[in-house]
């Protein structure tokens, strides 16, 4: 089974496409709406909320699991990888010999494939959008920097557009205002792509690419994490081989599931059913 995280429903703008490119797996959503937004908190609030959400879902039988959150994945997904995974003790690990365990569960988050596709589209200037703490973490700007210490990387934190687009305010023209203001010092920049790093801003993509301009390719997270999922599992059998394939998927959240169905169906383009869940 793969894990979906998300602090809350935006998620479900990336798992819209990773479940139309890969409908054969099956999938848990978890979405910790109670929390959320995790976009103004601080770093190790951020990683212990994050960490609580994987064991949850390592322990629903998720070998995978895909932080789709940027937050997320500019302030956890390294920790996790390099000291709380290696520490991690599997309720059920998969052995090979004599007293040889495979670790065999993973986390991936979505920073390094987002940063891949713009360093092979970009001439050069690429500009970051995030909540305040992905755009504090510098994790595009470190990611984008490895690939291509060439590239001239402008971030930018736009804190207010998480609740506008929660309040079903995405279409109201003080929203765009707001767009135009946070966008006015990229602009100056003549920057050649964009990265959306935040979950929400997909609702806003066309907003992004007319304020933009046509000399700027404005990059849609979704389809980018999903093509590169299928890779990765292309190229990791001795995961892939582990996943179930039934092609069912739960949506859980840690609030109410009223809410989570309402805004999650608009987010994920169909209806959905969550159940209510404790995770710590
Ligand atoms: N999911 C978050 C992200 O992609 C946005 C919402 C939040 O701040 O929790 O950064």
């Amino acid at each position: 089974m793969i894990g979906i995280f998300d602090s809350g429903f935006g998620g479900l703008t990336v798992f819209k496409h990773i479940a139309a490119k890969l409908p054969q797996y099956d999938y848990i959503y978890l979405g910790d709406n109670a929390r959320a937004p995790y976009g103004n908190r601080s770093p190790e609030t951020i990683y212990q909320f994050t960490v609580e959400a994987v064991d949850w879902l390592f322990k629903q039988g998720c070998e995978l699991v895909v932080l789709a959150c940027n937050t997320a994945s500019a302030e956890a997904l390294r920790k996790i990888q390099q000291e709380w995974l290696p520490q991690y003790k599997d309720p059920s690990p998969h052995r090979r010999g004599e007293g040889e365990v495979l670790r065999h569960r993973r986390v991936l988050g979505v920073i390094r494939p987002i940063a891949e596709a713009a360093v092979a589209v970009t001439t050069g200037r690429v500009g970051v959008v995030g909540t305040r703490a992905t755009i504090a973490s510098h994790a595009y700007e470190r990611e984008l920097k490895k690939l291509n210490p060439d590239v001239t990387v402008f971030e930018t934190a736009c804190p207010l557009l998480v609740p506008l687009i929660e309040e079903g305010w995405a279409k109201k023209s003080e929203t765009k205002r707001i767009l135009r203001t946070y966008l006015h010092p990229l602009r100056l920049k003549q920057l050649d792509t964009l990265i959306l790093g935040c979950t929400h801003y997909p609702i806003l993509l066309n907003e992004f690419v007319a304020k933009m301009g046509k000399q700027c390719k404005v990059l849609d997270p979704g389809p980018i994490v999903a093509a590169s999922l299928a890779d990765y599992l292309s190229r990791h059998p001795e995961i892939e081989n582990k996943l179930t394939k039934k092609g069912n998927t739960r949506f859980c959240t840690t609030d109410t599931s009223q809410r989570f169905n309402e805004l999650g169906s608009q987010f994920f383009g169909k209806s959905i059913q969550a159940k209510r869940v404790q995770i710590s």
